[in-house]
């Protein structure tokens, strides 16, 4: 693991996010930072009047930021990134968030020991993980885990760069969960697709317009 001083912090932020993905490329999972645009379509998916936010896969903070600029308060807000470094960068760029250095597969623990449990359960999950290129149980352990630190209307939001649902068909069954392609945008490096999961409505709990 690089040691902690690895980055200087004048470097440019997308050359910090390079450097990583040279180190491990299937984790970091892309060589560089989400555009604004894209931040932009992942914020236009929050609940309503969203107070709470969990997101996994920091990176270098592109969506910590646009969280904070839509209103979530930074103690609000609980960031978990895997990379070391990538860490240290954000818990100096948002000094007032929750930044975890841990993996998303911890979610469940991480996100009670935060106090992310009922009423103060979390409207969102933004992610910025690699799903696509995750096995099957890596993504139903970190989707189930994030669903439990959801209210029950939460949404996880997903983007992928990949032509389809990043989450395989099994996953959304086994969760009882909904799949929507929400928005797509030319505007980042690879284009990407948005993708929001939630859980059915189950008809008895539907309102009447729906059933
Ligand atoms: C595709 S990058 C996205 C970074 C940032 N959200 C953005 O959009 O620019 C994926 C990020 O997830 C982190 N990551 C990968 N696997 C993870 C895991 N299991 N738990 C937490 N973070 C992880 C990587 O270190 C990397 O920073």
């Amino acid at each position: 693991m690089a040691a902690k001083s690895d980055i200087n912090k004048s470097q440019p932020v997308g050359w910090t996010f390079f450097r990583q993905w040279l180190k491990n490329p299937l984790r970091v999972a892309a060589i560089s930072p989400s555009s604004k645009q894209l931040a932009r379509q992942m914020m236009s998916q929050l609940p309503r009047a969203s107070r709470r936010v969990i997101e996994l896969g920091g990176g270098t903070g592109v969506f910590t930021q646009a969280l904070l600029d839509h209103g979530i308060a930074p103690a609000d807000l609980l960031v978990l990134e895997l990379n070391e470094e990538l860490h240290q960068h954000l818990v100096r760029q948002f000094p007032g968030a929750r930044v975890v250095c841990a993996d998303a597969g911890n979610l469940s623990a991480i996100a009670q020991s935060q106090g992310f449990t009922g009423p103060d359960s979390a409207d969102a999950v933004i992610s910025g993980l690699g799903l696509l290129s995750m096995p099957r149980q890596t993504q139903q352990s970190i989707l189930q885990a994030a669903f439990d630190s959801l209210k029950p209307e939460g949404r996880f939001i997903q983007f992928t760069y990949g032509p389809a649902n990043p989450v395989t068909r099994e996953v959304v069954d086994a969760l009882e969960l909904t799949a929507r392609r929400a928005s797509f945008t030319w505007w980042n490096v690879p284009p990407a697709t948005v993708y929001v999961y939630q859980r059915r409505v189950s008809r008895s709990m539907a309102p009447r317009s729906m059933r």
